[in-house]
């Protein structure tokens, strides 16, 4: 697996850790962190037939979910899925695990640092689901190079995603919004799946909410949810 100095443009842009754990939560991590969490073998890629117990039907990829909740309700309702969750923010993976304990959910492991290096770790054509929830939109001009949605991690995506995969963002910034959409137009590998134009602001059912949705929600912001198709020519 590479380390962060050898990707370009190399590092995390967010933070890692907030307020120190509580002492339940830390103990939790120490205790589930090892048993969920994802390593690459000595190929150097992510050996995805050995990472669960069970046999996955398919494997779903959500990159920077935050504390986990649509992770974990994804788990719930897709239990013969394999879910793979990727987040630096330590705080978060401690909210995951917290969820994951109380409501006895095995069916997701973890990787808790970038996703670029998850990316490079997985094998093409392995993923038929992924999930961009919510990132950081960085308003600035000078700071848009950090956003996670850019054409680098589109062809990593596109890579990794299965033919007729689906990649699911939303967001509840108006101009990272027409970002995403000219990124994804301009990489002929997607193609964006809109019955309706109303329906961008319609969560579909089997979109679980997350935290920043709510929080967007409470200030009056309305979200976007869109799906792109990763197409099958190549
Ligand atoms: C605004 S939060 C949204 C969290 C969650 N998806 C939600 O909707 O509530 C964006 C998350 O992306 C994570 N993130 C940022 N850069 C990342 C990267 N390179 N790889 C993985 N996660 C990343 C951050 O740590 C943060 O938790």
């Amino acid at each position: 697996m590479k380390d962060l100095e050898t990707i370009q443009g190399s590092r995390i842009y967010g933070r890692r850790q907030a307020k120190p754990l509580k002492e339940n939560s830390a103990a939790r991590l120490n205790e589930y962190l090892p048993k969920y969490s994802i390593k690459p073998g000595k190929s150097g890629f992510v050996e995805l037939s050995k990472l669960f117990d069970h046999n996955p039907t398919e494997y779903w990829l959500e990159i920077g979910f935050g504390k986990g909740e649509h992770l974990v309700e994804q788990a719930k309702a897709n239990p013969t899925i394999g879910l793979i969750g990727c987040e630096p923010f330590i705080n978060g993976v401690s909210g995951l695990i917290d969820q994951m304990v109380r409501d006895n959910v095995t069916n997701i492991r973890i990787f808790k640092d970038d996703a670029r290096l998850l990316m490079d770790a997985l094998p093409d054509q392995s993923i038929s689901r992924s999930f961009i929830l919510f990132p950081d939109p960085w308003p600035k001009k000078r700071h848009h190079k950090r956003r996670v949605v850019n054409p680098g991690n589109l062809a990593a995506l596109s890579r990794i995603l299965k033919k007729n995969a689906e990649l699911r963002i939303g967001t509840d910034h108006h101009d990272y919004c027409r970002w995403i959409l000219a990124r994804l137009m301009e990489n002929a590998d997607f193609e964006w799946k809109s019955e309706h134009p109303d329906n961008w602001h319609i969560r579909p059912d089997d979109w679980p909410p997350t935290r920043y949705e709510q929080k967007a929600l409470k200030a009056g912001r309305k979200s976007t949810y869109m799906t792109f198709i990763k197409k099958a020519y190549n």
